[in-house]
């Protein structure tokens, strides 16, 4: 039988769980624009609060953060007319599609997930079922709209694979080659952006200290404060990047000069070999304010204004469903069920 072919779409999605960070912008956000840009996808970007509430959020804020994200998207460059943006739960099918990945997907699968593993802790009687499920929505995410392609930073790639082993496993269940094997899109300097405090710890919005990461909505001064007080090591920088390997620190803020600058590693260390961290870290700091402020002052725009944030989302999950609903549909019948 010939391999199915697949309309090129792009799926993505990012939780209102707090502020988001440099992190999301550089491995996430700033991705997705190049990719929106380069016209080769159809681009369908997704505010995931049904995942957010797998730990406790407070429905004020939930609310809140999840107009906050969808500036995030609109600010960097996403175009709503274009790409389509909503917030998932305006889309059922998400939900709907995850039950079904449920009954797919295998409880030693999810046991697996490191990210599962590191938020459950020892606590993990006490955790909410949708935290243990979370990767088999994930996967409903990205399979509703037949995605083909998914931007993502390092830290997701294990729910990646676990997406295209629930997509195997349906279609060697059923016979059909019904679901896309999705390829993740990962890569770049700012795959994994790391904690300024601590070079060997991913940069999170849940990080306890707020010197750890910049903020989308930290202003100038902060941003250059952060970069300034950022943990290095007393060396200059060397001559190529490989001579960082053991400097996870001076190596983080290499890579986030390279994907703000969108030069390669080994042209940042071409141009800055044999500075100190008291030239180094000025030139970061402002080529970030120079990057962020105007996306920071534009998600302040746009937050001034929540209805018309509510109405963009809305019409986005409008133009999200009409994708989702028929693939939905046609699952249920393949599964055999009735209507
Ligand atoms: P979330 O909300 O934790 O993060 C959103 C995106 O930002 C990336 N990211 C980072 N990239 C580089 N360095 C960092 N320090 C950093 N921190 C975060 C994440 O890799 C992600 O791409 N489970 C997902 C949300 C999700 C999703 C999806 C993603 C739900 N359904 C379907 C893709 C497709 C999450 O928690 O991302």
């Amino acid at each position: 039988m010939a391999e199915p072919t697949f309309t090129p779409r792009v799926f993505s999605g990012i939780q209102p769980s707090g502020g988001l960070t440099l992190g999301n912008y550089l491995g996430a956000l700033k991705r997705f624009v190049d990719m929106q840009n380069d016209g080769t996808h159809e681009c369908v970007f997704c505010v995931v609060d049904l995942h957010a509430i797998t730990v406790w959020q407070d429905p004020a804020a939930l609310t809140a953060q999840t107009r906050e994200a969808a500036a995030a998207f609109l600010a960097a460059g996403i175009d709503p007319e274009h790409s389509i943006l909503f917030n998932q739960s305006q889309v059922p099918e998400h939900a709907e599609l995850g039950w079904l990945f449920n009954c797919v997907a295998r409880m030693g699968w999810m046991r697996r997930m490191t990210q599962w593993k590191e938020k459950a802790g020892k606590n993990s009687e006490e955790a909410s079922l949708g935290l243990f499920g979370y990767p088999a929505l994930m996967a409903a995410d990205i399979l509703a709209y037949h995605a083909t392609h998914v931007p993502v930073g390092e830290d997701q790639k294990q729910h990646l694979e676990l997406t295209r082993d629930i997509a195997t496993k349906f279609n060697h269940d059923f016979g059909r080659d019904f679901f896309p094997i999705t390829e993740p899109v990962i890569g770049g300097p700012a795959a994994r952006v790391m904690s300024l405090r601590d070079g060997t710890k991913k940069m999170s919005k849940s990080d306890p200290s707020d010197m750890s990461r910049i903020n989308l909505s930290d202003d100038a001064d902060m941003i250059a404060q952060k970069f300034r007080k950022a943990r290095t090591d007393p060396e200059p920088l060397p001559e190529t990047y490989e001579g960082l390997k053991d400097r996870p620190e001076a190596r983080n803020l290499v890579d986030i000069y390279a994907a703000m600058t969108g030069q390669t590693t080994e042209q940042v260390m071409s141009e800055h070999a044999g500075a100190g961290w008291g030239q180094f870290k000025p030139a970061l700091a402002e080529v970030a304010v120079e990057t962020m402020a105007p996306i920071t002052g534009e998600m302040n725009r746009l937050m001034a204004d929540p209805g018309e944030i509510d109405r963009l989302l809305s019409r986005g999950a409008e133009r999200a469903r009409a994708i989702a609903a028929p693939i939905v549909k046609e699952t249920r019948a393949i599964m055999g069920m009735v209507g």
